[in-house]
């Protein structure tokens, strides 16, 4: 994986037909988008659960792009072997889902994986100045975690200002991850981030059988982003 700031699509599989991931992911990238956000819930970290490691693994040879894990697990440290070796390319953490995300940022690394760092909109992203450099990604959250569908949290796009000048030159990318879309994603562009995670409104109107609807939701959410950015260039 090459770092650059690029605005990068990231469909969440949470939004997919669940008896059909692999034909799912197989038409996301057939329609361009960049990397593939999976959603890890248990039921406790987030009132939802979803799935875990052997899922992981078993979509993994469908994923030609990017595998983005986004954890939303409590304890995390146990699992992160499970993860990484599912051939999960970015793990990400919670900073709310333990005392010690300092080690849990360390573990990631040492399995050879980026390492990511997510954030609830409760939660100031100054939080993380003493954690950038155990980062290869911040996810700021722009829902709270749990549910696909849910309402973009306005006031997340000041948080995702203020991390992009945290940052500075560092490669670390600025994900956004909730309720993005043609009409959010121009906001988190401007305000800095690189990553924009999209569930329902990638997937909506499209199937396997007629996936150019999710190539059109993709096309529309990144056209939004890239025209705010030149506009403010
Ligand atoms: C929320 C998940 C998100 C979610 C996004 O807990 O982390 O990735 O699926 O879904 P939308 O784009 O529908 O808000
Ligand atoms: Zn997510």
């Amino acid at each position: 994986m090459t770092f650059d700031r690029s605005i990068k699509i990231a469909p969440s599989i949470l939004s997919a037909d669940f008896a059909n991931f692999g034909r799912e992911i197989e038409a996301i990238e057939d329609q361009g988008c960049d990397w593939v956000h999976v959603d890890v819930m248990d039921g406790h970290f987030v009132p939802n659960l979803t799935f875990g490691p052997q899922l992981c693994k078993a979509i993994r040879p469908h994923i030609r792009t990017v595998m983005d894990v986004h954890l939303m697990i409590a304890p995390v440290d146990p699992y992160i072997e499970a993860f990484a070796d599912a051939g999960a390319d970015i793990i990400t953490a919670h900073l709310e889902a333990g005392r010690h995300i300092h080690r849990t940022l360390q573990a990631i690394r040492a399995t050879g994986k980026k390492a990511g760092l997510a954030l609830n909109p409760g939660t100031p992203v100054d939080a993380v100045a003493p954690l950038l450099d155990l980062c290869d990604l911040i996810c700021v959250m722009t829902v709270n975690p749990g549910f696909g569908g849910q309402k973009f949290i306005r006031s997340q796009v000041d948080q995702i200002g203020r991390l992009r000048a945290l940052i500075g030159d560092r490669p670390i990318h600025i994900e956004v991850d909730g309720g993005v879309d043609p009409s959010t994603a121009p906001l988190v562009a401007q305000a800095g981030a690189d990553v924009l995670v999209a569930g329902s409104a990638v997937f909506r109107g499209g199937s396997v059988n007629s996936p150019q609807e999710y190539g059109a939701n993709i096309a529309n959410i990144r056209g939004a982003a890239e025209a705010a950015l030149k506009q403010a260039a």
